[in-house]
């Protein structure tokens, strides 16, 4: 049995040895990683310390493991059949849009929003950024190469998602303009025109200072702030807020919500998070 103090001392020292801190995860979630990393080395808490402390490659799989990287393409369609009902008003006339997907894991969530942007007529003024604290997602991200099977058939789900509820008169996509498909290496690779547009970067959300200069028009940060607490949720709503355009959007995953002081600084918009004006008005 390990004691809550032991996953707290743990957390302290990986915070003084390393450049992560996971302090303000939320304990459910930490502790059932913590104790799986435990299992799977059959290593003592001690000796998790000790490697800790010593070994690099090790603390970056620490990381894998306590970060969770579950992504799908076009993950729960309904809500991308609805976004872009409710943004296509707000961005179609700017020349040029900025977007950020905080969290974007091996990259798959990017290239689903980029075949919208696509298909609506906006890829030649967006600016796509992605960022991820796992090193191995933001290398696979870059190459856009998934497994095909799983991925075909979240495709071809969207595609039926897209057929009850077209998207802007778009019911279906011909997803080979997109992608290359190879059943012998059981692959689909994201087409050259389209891997080249995002920059993808590695980055922590919690620790490091935003890597933009720019504002941004559409923030995506879906199923990543449900693993943090309260008061870690409440920091990067302050720091989304300060990094978008007044007017842009903020997407959250479906499980996940906006509360405390911050809420009061956003309107919601379907599923979307609309960052209000701020009007300083003089007497
Ligand atoms: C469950 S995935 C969600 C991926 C994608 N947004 C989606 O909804 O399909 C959560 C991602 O958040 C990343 N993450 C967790 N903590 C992070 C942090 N402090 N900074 C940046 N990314 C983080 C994980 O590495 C993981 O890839």
């Amino acid at each position: 049995m390990i004691g809550e103090t032991a996953f707290r001392d743990y957390l302290d020292e990986l915070k003084k040895h390393t450049p992560y801190d996971f302090s303000e995860y939320s304990d459910n979630s930490i502790h059932r990683r913590i104790r799986k990393i435990l299992k799977d080395y059959d290593i003592t808490m001690q000796q998790l310390l000790e490697k800790t402390k010593t070994d690099e490659d090790f603390v970056e799989k620490v990381v894998e493991e306590i970060t969770v990287n579950t992504t799908e393409l076009f993950r729960d369609p309904e809500v991308w059949t609805s976004v872009y009902d409710k943004l296509y008003s707000g961005i179609k006339g700017k020349k040029n849009i900025n977007i950020w997907h905080a969290g974007c894991s091996s990259g798959m969530e990017v290239y689903s929003n980029l075949i919208l942007l696509s298909e609506l007529g906006f890829l030649d003024r967006v600016k796509v950024y992605g960022s991820d604290i796992n090193a191995r997602m933001i290398r696979q991200a870059k190459m856009g190469k998934y497994a095909l099977k799983f991925n075909l058939a979240q495709l071809k789900a969207f595609n039926k998602a897209l057929k009850k509820k077209p998207i802007l008169g778009i019911s279906e996509i011909d997803f080979t303009k997109y992608f290359d498909f190879d059943e012998s290496e059981d692959s689909l690779v994201v087409k050259e025109f389209l891997r080249k547009i995002p920059w993808f970067v590695k980055h922590d959300l919690v620790q490091e200072e935003v890597p933009f200069y720019n504002k941004f028009d559409i923030i995506f940060c879906r199923n990543v702030l449900i693993y943090f607490n309260a008061s870690l949720q409440s920091k990067l709503f302050k720091r989304f807020h300060d990094q978008m355009f007044p007017g842009g959007y903020l997407l959250l995953g479906n499980h996940e919500g906006m509360s405390g002081f911050y809420k009061t600084k956003f309107s919601k918009n379907g599923p979307l998070f609309v960052k209000n004006n701020s009007f300083h008005f003089k007497y």
